[in-house]
């Protein structure tokens, strides 16, 4: 089947500010000091992949590869590197990231967290404290009048779940503190946060007439009875799925923070704050009981055998993502523009076909009723990769951490062909020139 994708389809890729530009001064670089231990590979971020420098160059090549938009975040500690004190520098430099993303027709995302915070918020309780929400805002509504005239598609927060889990249920990522009390409060401070930057952007795109849309990028990480005859494998997967995919956005759509993670409060701004559904998708899970994984709500991972794998070990299923969309879509009726997806694949023998076969699976989804607006790629170039290092190489772009030198490889033609057709579906062959 051939899928023709809409004309204004929005295709290229995603990145985040700590994994490529270098050189920051944030909860991460500090934890990557203190506690190398924490990064499998022994590596510390350092200066990434310089993209602070080059990315210029960096996104002329993204364009020259037909890429139609463009996905950054902002890095929080360098535009406010003390409490309230911002550093005009930084807004010109990530004005120009977006003029430069514009004057090569590519439609800038804009994230303003991912992952990372100041060293000055994390030190006063980070994504916890009572009054993030507000600091956020503030940072929300200056990043907002530096570039709101060129900026359409807004993502306040990257992944919440993803940051609650690792940050505080497991305790493996700043703050490095593990325990359940810690993450709920972590998902109640995003929700609040997330309200707040919402209102804060809204606030000052309404002032100056500028359209915004404005939402979270959520990770979908669907949990699916191993044996789905079994009721103890279903059981075991509706509360972790429950929690994990569904009670963010859920939290969003009726403005309360939900149980377990409150008493249905109402948080000011929060109620219908998603104006599109970012989705984050790399796979699903297969899951069984095991009265070993407290931390995991019972429900352990098993990968059936014979299913495809990436370097990380997640299982690679094209049909897993349309099921994502299919349902998200069903539940929620909103847009939906995908700001993640990708595959960890050490020498590019997986990503050319993961492709192909993920925009066939959204072509599918788009075909069977879905409102999908674009897809963004995770990622341009190989980079950090929070605590697995420069181990796991999702990149388009091949990064040589010696000279920083840039190569293409042979799967960014495969999407640079796409991104000049816009079928899916079919054999791609490479467009030579595109690269
Ligand atoms: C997502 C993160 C992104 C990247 C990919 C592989 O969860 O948002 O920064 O690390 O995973």
């Amino acid at each position: 089947m051939i899928h023709q994708l809409p004309g204004d389809f929005l295709l290229g890729c995603a990145t985040a500010a700590h994994q490529v530009e270098g050189n920051l001064d944030n909860d991460w670089t500090r934890m990557e000091r203190e506690h190398p231990e924490r990064i499998k590979d022994g590596s510390v971020s350092g200066i990434a992949c310089d993209h602070h420098a080059r990315y210029r160059d960096d996104l002329r090549e993204l364009a020259d590869m037909h890429h139609s938009a463009h996905r950054f975040s902002i890095e929080w500690s360098r535009v406010e590197p003390r409490d309230g004190v911002f550093d005009a520098d930084e807004l010109r430099h990530y004005a120009d990231v977006v003029r430069t993303c514009r004057s090569l027709r590519m439609e800038p995302v804009v994230t303003l967290h991912h992952f990372t915070l100041p060293v000055w918020l994390a030190d006063r309780g980070g994504v916890c404290s009572s009054d993030a929400p507000h600091r956020f805002a503030r940072f929300a509504a200056v990043c907002a009048e530096a570039i709101g005239a060129d900026v359409r598609w807004w993502i306040t927060i990257n992944e919440p779940t993803v940051l609650a889990v690792f940050g505080y249920l497991y305790g493996e990522w700043p703050p490095l503190e593990p325990s359940m009390g810690g993450f709920l409060d972590a998902l109640a401070g995003m929700a609040r946060m997330h309200a707040a930057g919402y209102t804060a952007l809204h606030r000052v795109a309404h002032a100056h007439g500028w359209d915004a849309a404005v939402s979270i990028a959520h990770h979908e990480r669907p949990l699916r009875p191993l044996n789905p005859r079994s009721p103890i494998h279903r059981a075991v997967a509706v509360l972790p799925n429950a929690i994990f995919n569904r009670w963010f956005l859920r939290a969003c759509t009726t403005g309360r923070l939900l149980p377990p993670v409150g008493h249905s409060q109402v948080v000011p701004g929060l109620r219908g704050s998603l104006d599109y559904l970012g989705l984050n998708f790399y796979c699903e899970e297969r899951v069984r009981f095991s009265p070993r994984r407290p931390r995991e709500l019972f429900a352990e991972n098993v990968v059936p055998s014979g299913v495809p794998l990436s370097a990380f070990g997640w299982t690679i299923d094209p049909d897993a993502l349309r099921r994502a969309i299919e349902n998200l879509w069903e539940d929620f009726r909103l847009p939906i523009l995908i700001t993640e997806n990708g595959v960890a694949d050490d020498h590019d023998e997986l990503r050319a076909q993961f492709i192909v076969d993920h925009l066939s699976a959204v072509g599918a989804a788009i075909a069977a009723g879905a409102d999908v607006r674009g897809y963004l790629h995770w990622t341009a170039m190989d980079n950090f990769e929070w605590a697995e290092g420069y181990s796991k190489r999702f990149g388009l772009l091949a990064v040589d951490r010696g000279t920083q030198e840039r190569t293409p490889k042979p799967s960014a033609a495969v999407f640079a062909q796409i991104c000049a057709s816009r079928r899916v579906g079919v054999p791609q062959a490479p467009v030579e020139a595109a690269v």
